[in-house]
């Protein structure tokens, strides 16, 4: 069983900058809940129960948002608002979370690597704060869990992408003749500049064994001089097999600024409160 997560939170977000200066990438709004919210939900509806946020020092907001605010509740609870007492309370669904810092920015690897306490011998997952999935059947990461729980080994989750994108993702070469939909990889490759091997793109969501700590911890710095998740999971393949899988439902890549925008839009839409106010709204400026 997959109960633990870690979730990498410590990095600069300077592709959203300036406001990244002051409010951590993985805080900025989705309507009225951060992004980082969604994700915790995701994991939670996935079967996690604990969750390790590998925080910078700076990211005390991140820390805030999950814990009770009594003065807050107090505040509420004098104006009768118990509708938003409920809302504040349950920020974490129920998750126990903890937190650590990355001291240095060295890379997504180097994310990872610090949460090898937290995660004991245990197979664990890990979820990336900028991309958001929203499934109609059954939560991104249970999908991936449900695939290790078949194959007891690594799974990392997929989506194809266009040519033209595959210089921003870990992309996957599958072995051949491997069939769908778990398919068994025989290589990764972070960032390939050029003609990519294929265009599966590893995705935000991974179910990892414990082993590949052995392998961060002496991982040499790669693609854009940073310590690579990809490149250790390339050599965990030397002792175990990896699998990719394409995961249902729609991904929001909201770490760009389009992809944030049309989460905001897409999520109002879902929304009782908000959806006819919203489709009036955008009906009326199309017209314009
Ligand atoms: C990271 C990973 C990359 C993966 C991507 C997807 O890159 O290193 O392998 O494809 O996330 O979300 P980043 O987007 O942080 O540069």
């Amino acid at each position: 069983m997959i109960k633990k997560a870690v979730i990498p939170a410590a990095g600069w977000g300077t592709r959203f900058l300036p406001i990244t200066k002051a409010v951590p990438k993985e805080m900025l709004p989705i309507i009225d809940k951060p992004a980082l919210s969604y994700i915790v939900e995701e994991a939670v509806n996935s079967g996690i129960e604990e969750i390790l946020i590998i925080i910078s020092t700076n990211k005390g907001a991140i820390s805030s948002y999950f814990e009770r605010n009594s003065d807050l509740e107090a505040f509420l609870a004098e104006k009768n608002k118990l509708n938003d007492i409920e809302l504040i309370k349950h920020t974490s669904y129920g998750a126990k979370i903890f937190y650590t810092i990355q001291e240095e920015q060295l890379g997504l690897g180097h994310a990872v690597l610090q949460a090898e306490k937290f995660v004991g011998n245990e197979p664990f997952a890990v979820l990336l704060g900028d991309d958001v999935y929203v499934s109609k059947t059954e939560p991104a990461l249970k999908q991936l869990i449900n695939a290790y729980n078949e194959k007891k080994s690594t799974i990392l989750g997929t989506l194809e992408v266009p040519d033209s994108d595959t210089k921003l993702y870990g992309i996957c070469i599958p072995k051949d003749n491997t069939s769908k939909p778990i398919v068994e990889l025989k290589g990764v490759v972070e960032k390939p500049q050029g003609k990519a091997p294929s265009n599966s793109a590893i995705s935000g969501r991974y179910v990892l064994t414990p082993r590949i700590f052995e392998l961060l911890k002496n991982q040499t710095r790669g693609a854009g001089g940073e310590i690579q998740l990809t490149d250790s999971i390339l050599r965990l393949m030397d002792s175990e097999k990896v699998y990719s899988m394409d995961m249902q439902g729609k991904r929001y890549d909201i770490g760009s600024k389009i992809g944030y925008i049309e989460a905001i839009i897409d999520f109002a839409l879902e929304r009782e409160d908000l959806s006819q106010d919203l489709t009036n709204l955008l009906i009326n400026k199309l017209k314009d």
